[in-house]
């Protein structure tokens, strides 16, 4: 067996004045994967640069992903059928870029689901390969988890059982394929699910067509329009909206309430509005306790906010860019007046109290470099998935703490829990960052960084997994489970 693997270390720096330094692990050499850790798939091989194609900025209107209707909505359970297939999209002007997709499009339909209304997905896996369907921020049992080994061959199908006992979120689906994942969702297997919750409506929050979700991605492109995907993650540099390059879209002069999701494998996008306010209202689990204004948005691989901007403070006429660090990625454009009866209350929704924890652990994650080639590691082992590292029993509330533990300069990484949400206690020894507040299932771990959060793990018994959600590090092993017993 050839044993060429290399470790590309970059200290790639993204554009942009904010853009934070980055190093990029992945192996680059498709010939020689481990059974265990690396990608088995023979990809495309490196031929970007991560120059990107020259398109016109704000030509092409901001998509909005079309919400699913069922195929069947009986006692009280909603029934959808979702096809994951192949597909083209055309991202670049003139090209047909190949991608893997759920339903069709780069991004899946959006399923819009209510509290206390359960679903139910057939997906028919339509690829040559195996896949699978993850809903992320799902408090879902474990058989319709997406665990990583539990996986839909090529030509079945399988049905999902989503209860939606939790409270109103922005959850999004995607593969979980065990080293499949970090390819699959990068060529295009993810899409958004909302849960609404009838106990907001009294909020009054703007909804309908200003409810507008936004899905943000990076990508590498060749010559031929494909998606470069065996290359440092720091190539990719376009920036994908809703799937379109530097859309524009057009809003009428009050409140929208945008649901912004970072589906990029390996991305910590910094988003602003060129200094002009954005109010959250929401991140991964749900609705703050009360609104925040910010200038910048830090969104790590995985998460989600909803912000509300009002429009209506600007004249008809203005557009306002929403950037990542200095590079523009949507541009929204005020294009008439409106009235708007919607809110945005001084109070939310409260976080439900914490109870007191009985257990504390410790989660950290780092890189293996020591071999021929990266393996990544959750408390000093790769993912094995006969292994089960931490049993809990059901009821329990915990503080992890979760470290970054690797020594390599400008490593980095996001840490996801599955079944449950989390509150973050501490970043790095001291108090949240903005971008930590509310119910969280996903949070970004900076370089040396140390996150103290605490979850109570009710609901669901079974095994999920836990992970580094860089989904190139994932599939490099960075990953680990929980047995979760009465
Ligand atoms: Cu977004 Cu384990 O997943
Ligand atoms: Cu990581
Ligand atoms: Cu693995």
């Amino acid at each position: 067996m050839l044993n060429r693997r290399r470790l590309l270390v970059l200290g790639a720096t993204l554009g942009g004045a904010t853009a934070l330094p980055f190093t990029r692990l992945i192996p680059v050499d498709a010939e020689d994967r481990d059974p265990i850790h690396n990608p088995h798939r023979i990809g495309q091989r490196a031929t970007g640069t991560g120059v990107r194609p020259a398109v016109t900025a704000f030509t092409e209107q901001m998509p909005v992903p079309p919400v699913l209707q069922p195929v069947q909505s009986a006692s009280g359970v909603d029934l959808y059928k979702i096809a994951i297939q192949a597909s083209t999209a055309e991202l670049l002007p003139g090209l047909k870029t190949p991608v893997l997709t759920y339903g069709g499009s780069l991004v899946g339909p959006t399923i819009r689901a209510r509290t206390g209304r359960p679903v139910k997905v057939t997906y028919v896996n339509q690829l040559t390969e195996q896949a699978n369907v993850h809903l992320h921020g799902g408090h879902v049992p474990a058989a319709s988890d997406g665990h990583p080994m539990d996986v839909i061959q090529p030509g079945q199908s399988r049905v999902y059982d989503y209860p939606n006992r939790q409270q109103g979120a922005t959850l999004w689906y995607h593969d979980h394929s065990h080293h499949t994942e970090a390819e699959h969702v990068y060529r295009g297997l993810h899409g958004f699910y909302l849960i609404d919750d009838p106990a907001e409506s009294r909020l009054a929050l703007p909804q309908g067509k200003y409810d507008v979700p936004i899905m943000l991605r990076d990508a590498q492109f060749d010559a031929e329009g494909g998606l470069v995907f065996f290359d440092d993650p720091a190539n990719r540099t376009t920036i994908l909206a809703n799937g379109k390059i530097q859309p524009y879209f057009p809003v009428a002069a009050r409140k929208y309430r945008f649901r912004l999701l970072n589906a990029a494998n390996e991305h910590v996008f910094r988003l602003n509005l060129g200094g002009k306010e954005m109010v959250q209202i929401a991140s991964d689990s749900g609705l703050l306790p009360a609104p925040v204004p910010l200038t910048e948005l830090v969104l790590s691989s995985a998460e989600r906010a909803e912000i509300v901007i009002d429009f209506a403070r600007y004249p008809v006429g203005t557009k306002l860019v929403l950037s990542n660090g200095s590079d523009p990625v949507l541009r929204f454009d005020v294009v008439r007046p409106a009235i708007d009866l919607s809110r945005l209350p001084a109070t939310l929704r409260p976080l439900p109290a914490l109870p007191a924890a009985t257990i504390e652990r410790d989660v950290a994650m780092s890189f293996d470099l020591a071999g021929t080639g990266p393996v990544g590691l959750v408390n000093g082992k790769p993912y094995d998935p006969n292994r089960i590292d931490f049993q809990i029993k059901r009821g329990t509330t915990e503080i992890w703490n979760i470290t970054n533990a690797d020594t390599i300069p400008g490593v980095q990484h996001t840490f996801h829990l599955h079944m449950t949400n989390f509150r973050v206690l501490e970043r790095d020894g001291g108090k949240p960052l903005p971008q930590d507040a509310g119910l969280k299932d996903t949070v970004h771990v900076s370089e040396n960084g140390k996150m103290r959060v605490q979850a109570t793990f009710a609901d669901h018994l079974g095994t999920y997994v836990y992970h580094c959600h860089f989904l190139e590090h994932s599939s490099l092993g960075m990953m680990a489970q929980m047995e979760i017993v009465p």
